[in-house]
């Protein structure tokens, strides 16, 4: 009798491969970039007064509740609960060492009175707004100089009531640039998970000047033909997480970005260390993004495991003369895209200047690209390279990429010009600036 016997060895067997599933299956995450905090100390925004129904204008409430938590420092920081309910407010700044915590069916809604919305200076990588001279609104949800913050919950909505934007766009009346739905800025160990971002008037999550930011788990809409609701714009910034989220917007999903021509030179601030993946999304521009906006330079950035439907231009790396900027170091890997105006796209023409200052000898650097592992389906046009003639693109590396027109029987051909690098396993074929052999060197590393 022994009965122990077969049951040890179906133990020992059964944790081997187990852990060899574990090893093959091991999902890589943010969660250790910023450690997510738990606050023994909680408010809710009703003990201020707030009230959820969603006409009541809430903005002393947060005030308040957001003095008391700056104000009564609590060992671990605290936590403000926001109900169930729909609560309207002006926009607010946050402070250190909080979580902002939406409940289930909680909605923070922006108000549609845009009068008294306050005004902030613009960026000084920027010079001036982003589409209107001089200074710009506030985001409706602030934080300067924070650290320690997390905003999230069991997916509660935050509502930035964005057509009213929208239309003072299309009818030329806006005065200073749109408000972002929330901008970190100047700003360290920050969470964002498990909450819907809806209807922004501007970009939706915007951290500038920021380091250590995590954000999963989150859902952004915006209507396709909302003008510039860029989903996540990660700018001058650097460690910044992005995974599991779920984008659709009228603009760019993930932009990566860091200052404006002779603006963003002077600032010199990059972004770097940027992590993007399982993201998946729909737009009529892009899907994952560098620029255009890149003076400071973009280096180091992964993005992988990304899903696209009915897009523009799946990967688009954009920059012009006079941004100046190194973007090095970009490895974008398994993308899918389905029904897409372009596969893949880098060019130096694209975007505008601030003002006539910008130096036209400021010339953008790309090198160091690497895009592999992109599958496509009803991809009208696969790709476009455009370079600069005095600042061609080099290193541009692009393995098993099948990006099948939608026009049959034959397929739209790549453009490519001022580029060098290497092409492996790419269909259709794209160019002959890039070689098929990568013992060149000029890929080698990043296969
Ligand atoms: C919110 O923050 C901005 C930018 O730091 C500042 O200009 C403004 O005065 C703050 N508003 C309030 C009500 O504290
Ligand atoms: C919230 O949404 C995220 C992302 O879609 C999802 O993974 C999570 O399970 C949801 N959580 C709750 C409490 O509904
Ligand atoms: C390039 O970027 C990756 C992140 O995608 C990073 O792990 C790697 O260290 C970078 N390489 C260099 C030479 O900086």
């Amino acid at each position: 009798m022994q009965p122990f016997l077969p049951s040890t060895f179906f133990c020992l067997a059964a944790g081997l491969s187990f852990m060899n599933y574990l090893a093959v299956a091991e999902i890589v995450t943010c969660s250790g970039l910023v450690p997510m905090r738990y606050r023994n100390d909680k408010i809710a925004i009703t003990d201020f007064g707030g009230i959820g129904d969603g006409m009541t204008l809430n903005t002393k409430a947060f005030q308040e509740a957001i003095y008391r938590i700056e104000h009564l420092k609590r060992r671990g920081g605290t936590l403000l609960y926001i109900p169930p309910g729909v609560y309207l407010t002006e926009s607010f700044n946050l402070t250190s060492h909080m979580t902002l915590y939406l409940a289930k069916y909680a909605v923070i809604k922006a108000t549609k009175d845009t009068r008294h919305w306050p005004l902030i200076a613009p960026l000084p990588s920027y010079g001036r707004g982003r589409e209107r001279p001089g200074g710009r609104y506030m985001s409706f949800i602030h934080g300067d100089g924070l650290h320690d913050v997390v905003i999230t919950g069991e997916n509660g909505t935050i509502d930035g009531q964005g057509d009213v934007w929208w239309n003072m766009w299309r009818q030329r009346t806006l005065q200073f640039t749109r408000p972002n739905l929330i901008e970190f800025m100047n700003s360290r160990s920050i969470i964002i998970s498990n909450v819907i971002f809806k209807n922004s008037p501007f970009w939706n999550i915007h951290p500038v000047y920021c380091s250590n930011v995590v954000i999963r788990y989150v859902t952004i809409l915006a209507p396709s033909d909302s003008p510039n609701t860029d989903g996540i714009d990660p700018d001058s910034s650097s460690h910044v997480c992005i995974e599991d989220s779920f984008i659709s917007a009228g603009d760019d999903l993930v932009a990566v970005k860091s200052g404006w021509d002779e603006y963003g030179i002077a600032y010199g601030r990059p972004s770097h260390d940027i992590t993007i993946r399982r993201i998946t999304g729909s737009s009529p521009f892009a899907g994952i993004a560098v620029g255009s906006e890149t003076s400071g330079g973009v280096e180091n950035v992964l993005a992988e495991n990304i899903n696209l439907y009915n897009m523009g231009v799946g990967i688009h790396l954009k920059t012009n003369i006079g941004r100046g900027g190194v973007i090095q170091n970009i490895t974008i890997s398994d993308v899918y895209m389905e029904n897409a105006r372009q596969g893949i796209k880098i060019a130096g023409d694209v975007g505008d200047h601030p003002d006539g200052n910008f130096n036209p000898n400021a010339l953008p650097v790309v090198k160091e690209v690497t895009i592999k592992n992109v599958w496509g389906e009803k991809v009208l046009q696969p790709g476009l390279i455009h370079g600069l003639k005095d600042a061609p693109f080099t290193g541009i590396c692009l393995s098993n990429i099948n990006l099948p027109g939608a026009i049959r029987p034959r397929n739209s051909p790549w453009q490519c010009s001022d580029v060098s690098g290497a092409a492996v396993q790419v269909s259709p074929w794209p160019c002959s600036e890039l070689t098929s052999n990568h013992q060149t060197g000029a890929c080698s590393r990043s296969f």
